[in-house]
């Protein structure tokens, strides 16, 4: 009970049958038996039953309780009875309880809801109310709506839960939380940078950070040893399902270990954490290289709930007569296949041939699969014919295939197109055949990966240019020994899902000017970028290394929600808009100005810009209409009476109601004025038969949008 005597509705018991008790919270359902009111009344606790009766809720209180609707936000004092028998409510933990109620306030009413918020039935018989039909844009619109269902609050709440777990695990190991600066300068995790533009430097930029990379790092040069944060990161990347533009990490960083620290280290805390949500993960965390991952799952972040695992068979096919596997392998090309045990009958010659070999393979970016069923000890396929004996023995030897198995291959002259291919059908087969138990956690650590990648024209980094390399005779001139050059970087894998890296970190000066020099930065460009940085390891910077999870990855997979949008109070919708505050929007003028960002723009020339004569060239170029000669006189006319119109609407527009937008526009004959927000497109319904919306935008066609 609280200081006021409130007591929580989700906290009543029988204990408390008889007690006169003062709750407060939100209408979450009412019934109306005439003379009779009930209502659910919801509390961040739970729900209990309130009645309103003649027999004892005084007359004025009743005739007030009628005015209540769904939401209305009220304070209640009442006695807590037990419920007649065959009334309690299962599916309430307060279910066999109720409050009759003797008084009533009501603190705050609530207009018609954009979706309901109550999750539990008021009927005994009735299940809890399902919102997945809700659209997330309207969900994400009235999120502190959203997040009054006990759900959410429950997701936001293991969130605070598992974050706190991690904290507490990490005071206890030695590691102190310390804040790095959100204005600071570019960060490289391989994204664009947000930028936020300086009043006091006008025409400079901050960078939000992309991590916290060199603060933690610098944190180590300054004797720190044990660092951890759980941050805000920002990142303007492509958007994918478990990506925001900002994100939370728990950020650690450590000196004088080696990974195997970071790695036990980082188990037992992810352990403690999935244990806030009642899942024991298997330890320890089984390891794989890059290159296990690669050849085995076709990817660095394999999903071990499942088998279906490649096995390698250029070997089998050297001398084969079949067309297809002679051609690759002349061109140094390799073989890879999976035998999908036992599966031959979900596996139909129809669904190899016509699905999986003509649709779905080619999709994965191979040119073709093949497939063979195995019946009696024997293969059986469109193309077996073509292979010996010998190679038929071998098949099956290699495949382990039995009876009722299908042996899958992918053939390509690029071995980064076999396992990637093979890879998503590996998925593609776990999902459609039903492999994959959705009650399985399956942590594995992907260690060894290349220090760089390859691009066009040389080399990026694989993780970020901070991480240290497997021994230190890198020769940055030399591309094709870069990329076989290992790293020191570890990732943690879960369930095919990336929820954190970390590596082993330069501290040598050299070699982190080696790294900077193989990724083709010049002198200036490392003093510009790194200058500072690289001054900090001049002055005795000890060894040390780290990692960060992705805390609304790994929320989101303890929870087993759909998206990290589930787990996150105020998201960004997919396409990094968020629909509550309508960001991003426009901003005035005056604060470009302040900003000096006006004189940062410069302004496109433009065919017969701001020379009125050439008006007509203008519209025809911004339009890209490409007007002929011969056409120009009739749209000067059209024009005309055009702008005829617009004066005569421009005389009146003092007069009468502006127009309406389906957006808060200013209309450019219009300046200063802005334009009404009709009603209808508040609420969507503008924008029903809309192709393709954005926000508060239709997409148009770039040709009517220059
Ligand atoms: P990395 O870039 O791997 O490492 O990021 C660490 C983890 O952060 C999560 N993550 C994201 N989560 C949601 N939305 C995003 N856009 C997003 N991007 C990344 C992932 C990822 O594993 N500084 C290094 C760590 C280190 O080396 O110590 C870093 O940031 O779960």
């Amino acid at each position: 009970m609280s200081k006021d005597g409130r007591v929580f509705c989700g906290s009543l018991k029988l204990s408390h049958v008889g007690q006169r008790v003062h709750l407060a919270g939100w209408v979450d359902a009412l019934r109306d038996h005439g003379d009779v009111l009930f209502i659910h009344l919801r509390d961040r606790s739970g729900v209990i039953q309130v009645v309103f009766s003649p027999e004892v809720t005084p007359s004025h209180v009743c005739r007030l309780s009628e005015s209540l609707r769904n939401e209305y936000c009220v304070q209640v004092r009442g006695v807590v009875n037990r419920r007649a028998q065959g009334t309690e409510n299962p599916h309430i933990q307060t279910g066999t309880l109720e409050v009759s109620a003797d008084e009533l306030t009501i603190l705050s009413g609530a207009q018609t809801l954009p979706f309901p918020v109550s999750e539990k039935a008021m009927l005994a018989e009735g299940g809890a109310r399902r919102t997945d039909s809700v659209a997330e844009d309207l969900r994400l619109q009235y999120r502190y709506l959203d997040l009054r269902r006990p759900t959410m609050q429950e997701n936001l709440f293991k969130r605070y839960a598992i974050i706190k777990t991690a904290r507490d695990f990490l005071h206890e190991q030695g590691f102190m939380e310390v804040e790095t600066p959100m204005l600071t300068k570019s960060t490289p995790e391989g994204a664009r940078d947000y930028l936020v533009p300086s009043r006091h430097f006008p025409g400079q930029f901050y960078a939000l950070p992309q991590s916290p990379q060199l603060f933690k790092q610098l944190l180590m040069v300054a004797g720190l040893e044990r660092y951890f944060q759980v941050t805000r990161c920002f990142r303007d990347e492509d958007l994918r399902p478990n990506r925001q533009p900002e994100f939370t990490q728990l950020d650690l960083e450590a000196s004088f270990m080696d990974d195997h620290f970071i790695c036990e280290l980082t188990e037992e805390m992810v352990c403690r954490m999935f244990r806030v949500g009642s899942i024991d993960l298997p330890r320890p965390f089984p390891r794989m290289t890059y290159r296990e991952a690669m050849d085995s799952c076709g990817t660095d972040r394999p999903d071990l709930r499942f088998g279906l695992r490649f096995v390698e068979a250029t070997d089998l096919f050297q001398n084969t007569r079949y067309g297809i596997f002679r051609q690759v392998l002349q061109r140094g090309g390799c073989i890879k296949g999976i035998n999908v045990r036992g599966q031959s009958e979900k596996l139909s010659k129809n669904v190899l041939q016509n699905e999986y070999a003509r649709e779905i393979v080619p999709s994965f970016g191979a040119k073709g699969m093949t497939w063979m069923r195995v019946m009696d000890g024997d293969l059986d396929s469109n193309i077996v014919q073509f292979f010996s004996d010998q190679e038929k023995r071998s098949i099956v030897e290699r495949f382990d295939a039995v009876t009722g198995d299908v042996v899958l291959m992918i053939a390509d002259p690029s071995y980064e197109t076999v396992v990637s291919a093979l890879g998503q059908l590996r998925l593609h087969l776990g999902h459609r055949l039903e492999l994959i138990s959705p009650h399985a956690f399956c942590p594995l650590w992907v260690t060894d990966f290349p220090l760089f990648e390859a691009t066009e024209d040389g080399v990026t980094s694989n993780h970020h240019p901070f991480t240290s390399p497997h021994g230190d005779d890198l020769d940055p001139d030399d591309r094709q020994g870069l990329l076989s050059v290992l790293s020191r970087a570890y990732d943690l894998v879960m369930n095919g899902e990336e929820l954190g890296g970390g590596s082993m970190r330069i501290n040598q000066k050299e070699l982190q000017l080696k790294v900077f020099r193989a990724l083709g930065l010049s002198h200036e460009e490392v003093e510009e970028k790194f200058g500072f940085f690289l001054r900090a390891l001049d002055f005795g910077a000890p060894p040390h290394g780290g990692l960060a999870l992705g805390l609304d990855r790994v929320v989101s997979m303890v929870l087993g929600t759909p998206s990290i949008r589930e787990v996150t109070a105020f998201p960004k919708n997919r396409s990094a808009f968020c629909p509550l505050t309508e960001a991003p929007s426009e901003v005035s003028q005056d604060q470009l100005k302040e900003l000096g960002l006006l004189d940062l723009v410069e302004v496109p020339s433009v065919p017969g810009m701001g020379e009125r004569g050439e008006l007509i060239d203008s519209l025809s170029w911004a339009a890209r209409i490409g007007l002929g000669e011969e056409e120009k006189p009739a749209v000067m006319e059209a024009l005309k009476e055009a702008a005829q119109l617009a004066d005569v609407a421009g005389q009146r527009a003092g007069e009468e109601e502006p127009v309406y937008a389906p957006h808060r526009v200013a209309g450019p004959l219009r300046e200063h004025q802005t334009a009404r927000v009709c009603a209808f497109a508040q609420t969507g319904e503008v924008f029903k038969n809309a192709p393709s919306v954005k926000g508060d935008y239709f997409k148009v066609a770039s040709v009517l949008d220059p």
